[in-house]
């Protein structure tokens, strides 16, 4: 978009009342403004009204795509912890705003202005120009001239009421909430069926007039007049019924994508903890259950509540026809509903029987198809099999369990319904023969006509409610997920510091939930910021463990962890994530191209950034060399890369947002010597400006760190360079040794550290 062109309110061509809503010639010291820029600026001057201080770092705009969306900008605002809402109003919407928070209008141009005020009475907004120096006062301007810039697009927000959505249990009455939002749409349908309803009784009034009255008088003349007024009702139902079809899709749709999103944030938002206890395939399979949700909502839920409508308007029409024989379809439906009530005990166990069932058999699916170089490498393909059968054989029990359970209400059911359907023309009949009633013969059959749609109601009633059974299973089921604590209960809460990077234990002790022995025992010790910061130590002496509580993965430690001399508790989780660059043993790729992994956590970035980054981890000459270069195709688990190549991968997306601390969790330790060696002579080039954290199994890749902690059993052992270590650290020297020696078989001895060692023998 052509800057020079933006059209803002300026503030500093400023008469009387009248605005220039010109260019941007009228601003003297400024070149034309960016109008993303401004945008971005008057949501977060209106953000910082409400307390809250946006990160200018989280607002991910993909390059050339213009100014960020409504709704970039709403999901922007609620991961600060805001209410926020785009919508459209008009200018007396404005003029009736009372509240003296700033509301962001989104201009035509991609820019946007702060409503401050209005004047009521002089038929003034009070604009502010975000861009504008604090000071300055807001300039009013009129409908006509806002109209030039402004077609509604408003932006509102406010501080949370209450418990976020995103902390709420996610169980029946959350649903219900949500449907309830829809209600202007759901207010439409319930009126298009409303008519819907009151155009069913006319054809068997027809009816009932053409047996009455035509077919009696022989009247030619009336049933001209029938013929048109059916023809007119066939009109208007077609017409209304499509509408309704139409409605229900829409309202479906919205509460699906709803749903889905929710759903979907409310996973991502839980901790890694989490994920790691419970297998992938439950977790997976347990998510998936959402579908039955959906179903349910858009389909059984909304047809009952329409179908209820039809009930209103017709109870009264067939008691008027006839109140005996409304009364036995009334009592038929009761009757009807009772039977299945009684069903709804014994069912919900059942289900939840086979949901889970179904769950286990999912684990083993799943499992198996991420496991399956294992299953296949070690032939254990039948005790897989085996596995699987017993589950589906299990699963396929509860099924026919609930199948044949269910089928009793069904039996039962029938013939009630047929009665209600068509005995109650019997007993109709029965009472114009004896008598015993006025019922008229087309009477009769006007309720014929009517009468199972009463029954029907009442009876999706009935189900509806069995129904629900499975959808509780199914909703306890995702809640079992969903509803574990967010990790994310700090997103909007903490601080932004910019990072230098000093590191400092303070007495920290930690265990993993669930385990008795610590992880960590009053590991204590400092670095400064810019520091390469080795790590070594045996198997299971608590490396890994010191990396994720600095990625703040596990937070519920003794002591204190400070970065800059900050608790890392009391800083912003998102924050410190993006602070951070990681790179594991085993690092995961997207399916997509080289470039788009490399930027993965930047999509702003450009191919510039990416070459940057990969050249800086070494991976830019194997890069080039490939079919398609930056634009070559990862695909899922990455098998058109070698383990090194995959690992430099891994190193450039983790440099490519510069970030202030890097981690290297054993990053080479699979790797074949030529690539370790490519990565190491990188490490001092890449440490350069930040502090590293370098956990190694191999103690030759750490002699070039500037401190290397010792760990052993989850306490600290010594904290010194590698030449120090060598003389001092009993520990150290016993790995180091054992190490070399392995190395000098191989002939293999990093030259670099002889004289060291030497010193330590
Ligand atoms: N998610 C977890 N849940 C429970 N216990 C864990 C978890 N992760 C690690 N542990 C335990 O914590 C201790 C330290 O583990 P950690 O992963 O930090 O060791 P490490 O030094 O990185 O070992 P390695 O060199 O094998 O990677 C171990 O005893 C381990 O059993
Ligand atoms: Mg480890």
């Amino acid at each position: 978009m052509p800057n020079n062109d933006a059209v803002t309110v300026d503030t500093a061509d400023r008469e009387g009342d009248s605005v220039a809503l010109g260019t941007d010639q009228a601003r003297p010291n400024a070149g034309p403004r960016n109008p993303i820029e401004t945008r971005l600026q008057a949501v977060i001057t209106a953000a910082r009204f409400h307390g809250v201080e946006l990160d200018r770092g989280t607002m991910r705009l993909a390059p050339n795509s213009g100014s960020p969306s409504p709704a970039m900008l709403v999901d922007w605002l609620r991961n600060a912890g805001l209410w926020a809402r785009a919508d459209r109003l008009r200018w007396r919407n404005l003029m009736k705003l009372k509240s003296s928070a700033p509301v962001v209008l989104l201009f035509s141009d991609g820019s946007a202005g702060l409503l401050v005020g209005v004047n009521a009475a002089r038929h003034v907004a009070l604009i502010k120009d975000p861009s504008a120096p604090a000071g300055e006062p807001p300039v009013p301007v009129d409908e006509l001239r806002l109209s030039q810039l402004w077609h509604g697009e408003t932006l509102m927000m406010r501080p949370q009421r209450g418990l976020a959505e995103e902390e709420q249990p996610f169980d029946f009455s959350w649903i219900f909430r949500m449907v309830v939002r829809e209600r202007r749409i759901l207010r439409d349908i319930g009126a298009a069926s409303l008519t819907l309803s009151v155009l069913t009784i006319l054809p068997p009034l027809v009816v009932m007039m053409v047996i009455d009255r035509v077919v009696v008088h022989h009247s030619m003349s009336t049933l001209a007049l029938i013929s048109l007024m059916l023809a007119i009702a066939v009109v208007f139902e077609t017409a209304l019924g499509y509408a309704r079809r139409e409605l229900i899709a829409v309202c479906g749709t919205r509460l699906d994508t709803r749903l889905n999103l929710h759903v979907f944030n409310r996973m991502l938002g839980l901790p890694l903890d989490f994920f790691e206890k419970n297998p992938a395939g439950q977790t997976t399979h347990r998510m998936y259950q959402v579908y039955r949700v959906r179903e349910f909502i858009t389909g059984r839920m909304l047809s009952t509540f329409l179908d209820l409508f039809t009930l209103f308007v017709l109870l009264p029409f067939l008691f008027y026809l006839s109140a005996t024989l409304s009364w036995m379809v009334l009592a038929s439906a009761v009757l009807i509903s009772m039977i299945i009530f009684a069903f709804l005990r014994p069912m919900r166990r059942t289900y939840g029987k086979v949901v889970r069932a179904e769950t286990e058999k999912s684990t083993v699916l799943v499992e198996t198809v991420h496991g399956i170089r294992t299953v296949k490498s070690l032939a254990l393909e039948p005790q897989q099999k085996d596995q699987w059968d017993f589950k589906v054989a299990n699963a396929g029990v509860y099924r026919l369990e609930a199948a044949r359970l269910a089928n009793w209400p069904n039996t039962l059911v029938t013939p009630i319904e047929r009665f209600a359907e068509r005995g109650v023309l019997l007993v109709g009949a029965y009472l114009v023969l004896t008598g015993q009633s006025d019922i008229s013969i087309g009477a009769l059959l006007a309720f014929m006509m009517l009468g199972f749609r009463v029954a029907q109601p009442l009876v999706s009633m009935a189900r509806l409610l069995e129904e629900m059974e499975e959808v509780r299973a199914a909703i306890g089921e995702v809640g079992t997920v969903l509803n574990n604590p967010q990790e994310a209960s700090s997103r909007s809460a903490g601080l932004r510091p910019r990072f230098a990077g000093a590191l400092k234990f303070e007495d920290v002790t930690f265990a993993y939930p669930g385990t008795k022995a610590p992880a960590l025992k009053d590991i204590s010790f400092e670095v400064t910021a810019g520091t390469m910061l080795g790590i070594v130590g045996k198997s299971g002496s608590g490396k890994s463990t010191i990396t994720r509580l600095l990625q703040g993965i596990n937070r519920t430690y003794d002591g204190y962890l400070k970065i800059d001399g900050i608790e890392l508790r009391e800083i912003d989780l998102p924050h410190l994530r993006r602070s951070f660059g990681v790179v594991l043993q085993d690092n995961f790729l997207f399916r997509g191209s080289v470039r788009d992994n490399i930027i993965a956590s930047r999509p702003g970035l450009t191919i510039e950034d990416a070459v940057r980054a990969a050249r800086l981890a070494g991976a830019e000459e194997f890069i080039e060399r490939m079919p398609a270069g930056y634009e070559t195709i990862i695909e899922e688990g990455s098998p058109n890369l070698s383990g090194g190549q995959k690992q430099r991968l891994a190193i450039a997306r983790a440099l490519i947002c510069d970030p202030r601390i890097l981690i290297l969790d054993e990053a080479t330790s699979a790797l074949d010597p030529e690539s370790e060696a490519l990565v190491n002579a990188n490490l001092l080039r890449i440490a350069r400006g930040r502090t590293m954290v370098i956990v190694s199994h191999r103690l030759s890749s750490l002699t070039e760190c500037d401190q290397i902690l010792v760990l052993d059993k989850g306490k600290v052992m010594d904290l010194a360079p590698h030449p120090v270590l060598v003389e001092r650290c009993a520990v150290y020297r016993q790995l180091w040794l054992q190490q070399n020696r392995h190395m000098e078989k191989h002939g293999n001895r990093p030259t670099a550290v002889g004289p060291v060692l030497a010193q330590g023998d």
